[in-house]
């Protein structure tokens, strides 16, 4: 089982970087919980202030292109494959090589689109098993749904970042699950490890009906 998890840091110069709130706990709990069931567990994690979950081989990145070179290697050994990581869509075009002054009033970042990951592997996949994560903050279910299709999911975790107890850095989530075809599952607040839980109980499920 590979997991992604956490944010993604994108250099603007050697002390500044552009980033997001993730805290990578929705990804680290489902690489502890999968490793508990047996899994062999890598983890592809941005950086976060969480300890290593226990037996699962971690591999730190920092930037998109980092954590896309990470997860390709991975790719062609996994059997599942978790996307719970917040990568930035967007990187400075390029980083500066020494600190940028405080000069104009002004300053404009021109920014280009990282590689979309789980896109890739949508692309890519020959029999495993493919989960991603939506954030959202408006239109819940219609994004999340263009997202599964376009991305060649088997499931898409669907979380409405704007609730209380859900999303960046709580310790709680509340989502839908999305499957093709349509089928869609609300689950309660709960603890992101409990979820952990119930989304391999799911992805179980899925593996059972493959074989
Ligand atoms: N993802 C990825 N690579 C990117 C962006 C996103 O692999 N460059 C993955 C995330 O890990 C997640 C899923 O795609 O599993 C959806 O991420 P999200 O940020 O919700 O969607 P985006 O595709 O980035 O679309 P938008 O930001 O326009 O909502």
């Amino acid at each position: 089982v590979l997991v992604t998890a956490g944010p993604t840091r994108e250099p603007i110069d050697p002390v500044r970087y552009i980033s997001n709130r993730s805290s990578g706990k929705m990804g680290y709990a489902l690489a502890a919980a999968a490793a508990a069931r047996g899994a062999t567990v890598t983890l592809v994690t941005g950086p976060t202030e969480l300890s290593s979950p226990p037996r699962a081989t971690v591999v730190k990145v920092e930037t998109a292109q980092e954590m896309r070179q990470a997860v390709l290697a991975e790719f062609a050994g996994a059997d599942v494959v978790i996307k719970a990581a917040a990568v930035a869509d967007y990187r400075p075009q390029t980083a500066a090589t020494q600190k940028i002054k405080k000069r104009a009033d002004n300053l404009t970042l021109a920014l280009t689109k990282n590689p979309d990951i789980l896109a890739e592997l949508g692309a890519l996949k020959s029999g495993q098993l493919l989960v991603g994560f939506a954030a959202e903050t408006e239109d819940l279910l219609a994004h999340a749904g263009e997202k599964l299709a376009r991305k060649n999911l088997d499931l898409i975790v669907a979380n409405d970042v704007t609730l209380a107890g859900a999303g960046f850095g709580a310790d709680t989530n509340i989502v839908k699950l999305l499957y093709p075809g349509g089928r869609v599952e609300e689950l309660p607040l709960m603890a992101k490890e409990a979820l952990a839980d119930v989304i391999l109980d799911k992805i179980g499920d899925l593996l059972a009906k493959k074989h």
